[in-house]
């Protein structure tokens, strides 16, 4: 390097040195190393040297340039370090002082109700189970006594996976009533909670993907009275009280009898916006299991029965919370979600 250069790179460290602040030091920086700074105005001159000289010329603009650079990474360095040490030792710094405040999630309703009603289930000595969200068609439908070409198919508007059309996106939490048929040994009470899928058009109270709590009871004896009495300490456990109930004839291929349960308005006597003026409330759909199902499931029919219920989660904390829109529960809005 030159005699001129060595001056200017000396120059250069000593300013830089001085720098008590990360502004000063950009500054310093551009000085010697910006657009128009030092070097580049020796490169500048490059093209108008002797051609012997260029090459020489290059290579110290290049070498000052890194020089400099280096020097100016140490010293931020440096200047970091003292400022925090200025920080803790110095004034202005008050290790008592309480932190900021941070912010706190919180669980999702769904997910509230949920463990409330696996509480509430496991105390009546149900056992919580799940089972895949992509289910054989054959624990979806086939085996709940839908076979295929049934018409009760065409209600559940059903996602098919790709591939030879026997996986599914499962249209209802119904299919873990047969594995877990085929896993445990009766007398068992069970309840399955969930995500469940259908390929609908959503609106304010559809939505493709929803959550249901299955619940299958399997033992001697099982008469529509247990069912009734299991959703009346159901309705205790959600609503605090004893509701009224009644039931209506309802379809689904794997309970036999099947129903519709009501319960009286737990928000009104004499009709709101929330039973439609009816004092009715749908509950949920639920029966005795059909038999076909229990054969299904590896279980005689002669020996066992049981019955099974599906409770609408997403509904019930549209319910609990006065939600309108049911696509606000899996919307991720967290102006939503705080308020839980
Ligand atoms: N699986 C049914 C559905 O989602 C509901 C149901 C469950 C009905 C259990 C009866 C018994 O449509």
């Amino acid at each position: 390097m030159s005699q001129d250069l060595e001056a200017t790179l000396a120059e250069a460290k000593q300013k830089i040195l001085a720098c008590e602040s990360a502004h000063a030091l950009k500054d310093i920086e551009r000085i010697y190393v910006g657009k128009k700074g030092v070097v580049a105005g020796l490169l500048a001159k490059i093209p108008g040297l002797p051609a012997a000289q260029r090459r020489d010329a290059g290579k110290t603009a290049n070498q000052l340039k890194q020089a400099v650079l280096q020097a100016v990474t140490a010293r931020q360095g440096e200047l970091a370090s003292s400022e925090i040490e200025a920080q803790r030792s110095g004034a202005g710094f008050d290790a008592t002082l309480p932190p900021g405040r941070t912010v706190r999630g919180s669980l999702h309703p769904i997910t509230q109700v949920t463990r409330e009603l696996e509480d509430l289930f496991q105390s009546m000595g149900y056992q919580v189970l799940d089972g895949p969200e992509v289910e054989l068609d054959y624990y979806n439908f086939e085996a709940l006594n839908i076979p295929a070409n049934h018409p009760a198919r065409d209600s559940h508007d059903t996602f098919f996976c790709e591939g030879d059309g026997h996986l599914v996106m499962r249209t209802h939490t119904s299919p873990v009533q047969v594995r877990a048929m085929e896993r445990l040994e009766p007398p068992y009470r069970i309840v399955v909670p969930g995500k469940c899928f259908r390929q609908e058009t959503t609106d304010a109270s559809h939505d493709h993907t929803f959550h249901q709590m299955e619940g299958l009871v399997v033992d001697k004896d099982i008469s529509v009275a247990h069912l009734i009495g299991a959703m009346k300490t159901l309705l205790r456990g959600i609503f605090g009280r004893d509701l009224e109930v009644r039931l209506r004839p309802g379809y689904f291929p794997f309970v036999e009898p099947g129903f519709e349960l009501d319960a009286r308005c737990p928000f009104c006597d004499s009709g709101c916006s929330v039973c439609k003026r009816t004092t009715w409330i749908e509950l949920l759909p639920c029966g005795l299991v059909h038999p076909n199902v229990l054969r299904a499931g590896g279980l005689d029919p002669d020996e066992w029965g049981g019955f099974a219920f599906g409770l609408g989660l997403s509904r019930l904390v549209m319910l609990r919370h006065g939600i309108d829109d049911v696509r606000h529960l899996l919307g991720c809005d967290l102006r939503f979600l705080e308020q839980f």
